[in-house]
């Protein structure tokens, strides 16, 4: 039984392991041949926080490899925990009837807490700002299978990086492979928590922050744009201040280089244009669609299959 909680927990041979599965995933998906390595195995999937592909794409996923799947959405206000149950209990409960639990939640480290009474694989599909590791394998996937390597890339990261998790846990991965440079690019306010930037820098990574989007775009292998995180706002206000702050233009689409793509990981509100979208660049709905193989492999890998 493995728990996937934290990009950081992961070891290079075993990021390896699991793309290479997922790339037989994607092999007989698109063979029609999947095996049903899961028939008799409940997922469960428990969100506390709004999800269009990340719960649809484990669903999916679970249901391809023969499980049968429990879900709760809108958990907030549909489980118990609206009267009060604490994270533990609801997760000893799921335990008893699932056979791998995969949690959403609102608040930093609640996967952590989770972990700690969890009998059966947990797997962290985002906590709070903190991380989101299946969004990062499936980003992982997604830049191997388009630019055919996972080392030497220039990587840029627009927006709001603050509250990104999904920056949070493809940095990690991205930093085991040798010269990598990240381009950090937001404004002052959504830059990132100085703390990783100090981690970046004991460890001697490669990058810069930067404050606008069209100083190193020429440079860029990959340039991963990320939403203005509403949610994580103190009000409306702020948001407001924040939200238009970068967008990628149709006009930007002129300095990028031919084989650079553009990823997101969804949902995108303002800060694509949509003209960007026919671009054969914009890699973001195809990255959407690794998911769905990516978490087909990590349902197997928790279960030791
Ligand atoms: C991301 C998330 O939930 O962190 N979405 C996703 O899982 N694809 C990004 C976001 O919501 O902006």
């Amino acid at each position: 039984m493995k728990n996937i909680i934290s990009a950081n927990q992961f070891k290079k041979s075993e990021i390896e392991k699991i793309l290479s599965s997922a790339v037989l995933m994607e092999k007989a998906y698109k063979k029609n041949k999947i095996k049903p390595i899961l028939k008799d195995k409940i997922v469960a999937c428990i969100f506390f926080e709004p999800s269009t592909r990340t719960r649809l794409s484990f669903e999916t996923a679970a249901l391809k490899l023969g499980a049968k799947v429990i879900s709760a959405e809108n958990a907030l206000e549909n489980s118990s925990a609206h009267k009060g149950e604490t994270i533990e209990d609801t997760t000893k409960i799921l335990c008893s009837y699932a056979d791998v639990v995969v949690i959403r939640h609102p608040i930093a480290g609640t996967l952590d807490k989770a972990a700690k009474v969890a009998t059966k694989p947990l797997i962290n599909a985002g906590d709070g700002a903190n991380q989101h590791p299946t969004q990062g394998f499936l980003d992982l996937y997604t830049i191997k299978k388009e630019h055919g390597r996972l080392n030497n890339l220039n990587i840029g990261f627009g927006g709001d990086l603050l509250n990104s998790r999904t920056l949070k846990s493809l940095v990690p991965f991205l930093r085991l492979y040798s010269g990598n440079k990240f381009y950090f690019i937001s404004p002052k306010q959504l830059e990132l928590p100085r703390e990783f930037i100090k981690d970046l820098k004991e460890n001697e990574i490669a990058f810069e922050e930067l404050r606008s989007l069209d100083e190193k775009l020429g440079e860029l292998d990959v340039l991963y744009m990320t939403r203005v995180q509403k949610e994580r706002f103190a009000n409306e206000k702020e948001y407001n201040k924040a939200k238009d702050l970068f967008i990628f233009k149709k006009e930007h689409l002129k300095k990028l280089k031919k084989n650079a793509i553009i990823m997101h990981p969804l949902p995108k509100i303002n800060e694509i244009e949509r003209e960007v979208d026919a671009d054969p660049r914009a890699a973001y709905f195809r990255q959407a669609q690794n998911g769905l193989y990516v978490r087909m492999a990590l349902l197997c890998y928790s279960l030791g299959l």
